[in-house]
């Protein structure tokens, strides 16, 4: 895990220091409301409908129990006990008071962490996918180079008032769970003919009301090169962005405006011209430097047999436990979504258990998911059943990894000032209608996700099914999407057609599923069967009014 060096650590320290001051001149009055809002989103500081929100990074969704039980310690001294873990690798705190927030952020810095540039028009905190590290196919781990974008870009100069927020992710496996496409910019580890590692960089997806799948913006990026031309693509961005109306300032917008090949080609002059001057060049001591605080940990050589057990313990294997590198070790996933549950909520007791679990049986490490769930990325397989033990007395063993009911679902309208309808209860609706386990692993993988208004926080143009709270005249209606996905096959789902209201939404979704289970060819997934069959029956089904 990368450590902070003495320039990090002073960094930090100061710019708490710095906030300290700020809010207490805001609590004095001295600030007005207005003068203070962008000192506080320069540290994550956000106002929601009920109180403060403070969204934390958790840079390349990497925690060591240190940190876990830190977090745990903060939701419960400065929150209600608990914290909402993002898709974008990020904690949010949804209750703290203004006056603690300074400590709070002296806690974080303690176990390295922070909350800057997790908000406002910079690049926000570098994602990667959340099994690196540990997953089977990867070329090579992703995380070294997250770390030096993420050093490249906090506080860059030129890069603190782009023309909005920017989102960057690494990947490196062919298999994407990092939703790089979706993503303002990404960079994917690649291999070329020659068998060289180098980088593809895409740019120009996202998600919010209109939404765009990046396009691929150079195939083979050298390793040297990369900050140069991650570099140019910013700059031509930040140089040619609209800035005059903030919905279109995203750099989709630009790259489908101007067109693909055009943003190119001026990234490619702008990239002629920084490594003409030459002082980007990634020096290979350096990736090496940063390499090295990643290694791979000493894997020990232990029997290779998936242990047995119950149809619990099964059924969890099943879902929720994945092929790992090293022989005899596996990955495991600990669902935030038990039925009935808040997704991406972990209470800070659940918090401190899990961070026992990392230091007993996952080398002090846990990653958070851009599916908002924690992953144990390296176990041994012997211990499977002694975690699955313990995790069902934390009520954190739901064999539902990928399923229906491993929901994604944004803040909404119980927390967000710009919510249009609820996400949390439709979710927690959805999982219940779907609670029965057997009919679960039945229908096989299956993508909700929810948002509560058209910024897609909970990614909903991602979804298999996706949907999205809508306001009619001040009541809560919710669209169908079909269709998306956020992985390496991305798409854009399709809206079905009319909003449903509160209380039929939950329907519709069985509906729409009980047409899939009727139609697919076997081994199909939901996904599969509606690229094949496309909208007309599952939209007819819909529609039907529900069987009395
Ligand atoms: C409750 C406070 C939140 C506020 C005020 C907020 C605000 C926003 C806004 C305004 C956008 C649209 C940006 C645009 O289209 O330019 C957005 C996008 C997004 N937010 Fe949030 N958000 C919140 C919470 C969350 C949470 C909890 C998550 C994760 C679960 C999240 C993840 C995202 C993602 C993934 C996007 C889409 C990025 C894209 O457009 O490419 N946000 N958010
Ligand atoms: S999608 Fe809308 S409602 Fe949901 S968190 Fe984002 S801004 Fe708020």
């Amino acid at each position: 895990m990368y450590r902070y060096d003495e320039f990090d650590a002073q960094f930090v320290a100061e710019r708490v220091k710095q906030f300290r001051g700020q809010v207490a001149r805001r609590l004095s009055g001295e600030l007005t409301d207005d003068q203070f809002k962008p000192l506080r989103l320069m540290n994550g500081l956000y106002l929601q409908l009920h109180a403060y929100m403070l969204r934390v990074a958790v840079p390349y969704g990497t925690l060591s129990g240190k940190q876990m039980r830190m977090l745990a310690h903060i939701a419960r001294k400065y929150d209600k006990g608990y914290g909402h873990f993002t898709t974008r690798q990020n904690i949010q705190y949804n209750w703290p008071r203004l006056v603690d927030v300074p400590d709070l952020l002296d806690d974080l810095a303690s176990v390295e962490m922070h909350a800057i540039q997790t908000s406002g028009n910079c690049v926000r905190n570098v994602t990667a996918d959340h099994f690196a590290g540990a997953a089977k196919d990867e070329i090579e781990d992703p995380r070294p180079l997250a770390e030096i974008i993420r050093q490249w870009s906090s506080l860059h100069p030129e890069f603190v008032f782009l023309a909005r927020k920017f989102k960057i992710a690494v990947g490196g496996d062919k298999a994407d769970r990092a939703a790089l496409q979706w993503h303002d910019m990404a960079v994917e580890i690649v291999r070329n003919a020659q068998g060289r590692t180098g980088y593809k960089v895409i740019a120009g997806g996202g998600m919010g009301r209109i939404p765009y799948i990046a396009y691929v913006m150079k195939e083979f990026v050298e390793r040297e090169d990369i900050l140069a031309y991650l570099e140019a693509v910013l700059r031509v961005y930040n140089q040619d962005s609209r800035r005059d109306n903030i919905h279109k300032q995203r750099i989709k917008i630009l790259i489908n405006t101007i067109g693909p090949e055009e943003f190119r080609r001026r990234a490619e002059r702008e990239f002629d011209e920084i490594k003409k001057n030459g002082s980007l060049q990634l020096p290979q001591e350096e990736l090496a430097r940063i390499t090295a605080y990643f290694a791979p940990p000493q894997f020990e050589s232990v029997a290779d047999e998936m242990p047995k057990g119950d149809a619990a313990f099964s059924n969890w294997v099943k879902t929720n436990v994945h092929a790992h590198r090293a022989p005899g070790y596996t990955i495991a996933t600990i669902t935030l979504k038990s039925i009935g549950a808040v997704p991406g909520d972990a209470s800070a007791d659940q918090m401190d258990a899990i961070a026992d679990l990392m230091d007993r049986y996952s080398l002090d490490e846990i990653r958070v998911s851009h599916e908002q769930n924690l992953v144990l990325p390296h176990v041994r397989k012997k211990d499977l059943p002694a975690i699955h033990a313990r995790l069902l007395a934390l009520g954190l063993a739901t064999p539902n990894a990928g399923l229906i009911t491993d929901i994604i679902a944004c803040p909404g309208l119980d927390y967000c000032d710009l919510a249009n309808a609820r996400s949390i209860p439709v979710a927690q609706d959805i999982a219940r209608k779907f609670a029965d386990l057997d009919r679960q692993h039945e229908i096989g993988e299956l993508k909700i996700k929810i948002s509560g208004c058209i910024n897609a926080c909970g990614h909903h143009h991602a979804g298999h099914i996706g949907i999205l709270g809508v306001d009619k005249k001040g009541v809560e209606f919710y669209q169908l999407q079909l269709g998306g996905s956020g992985a390496e096959d991305a798409s854009i789902g399709d809206i079905l057609g009319p909003a449903f209201g509160e209380h039929e939404i939950a329907d519709a979704v069985e509906r729409v599923v009980n047409i899939y289970l009727k139609e697919r060819a076997p081994g199909e997934r939901f996904l599969d069967t509606y690229r094949r069959i496309g909208m007309a029956k599952f939209k007819t089904a819909a529609y039907e009014k529900a069987m009395a």
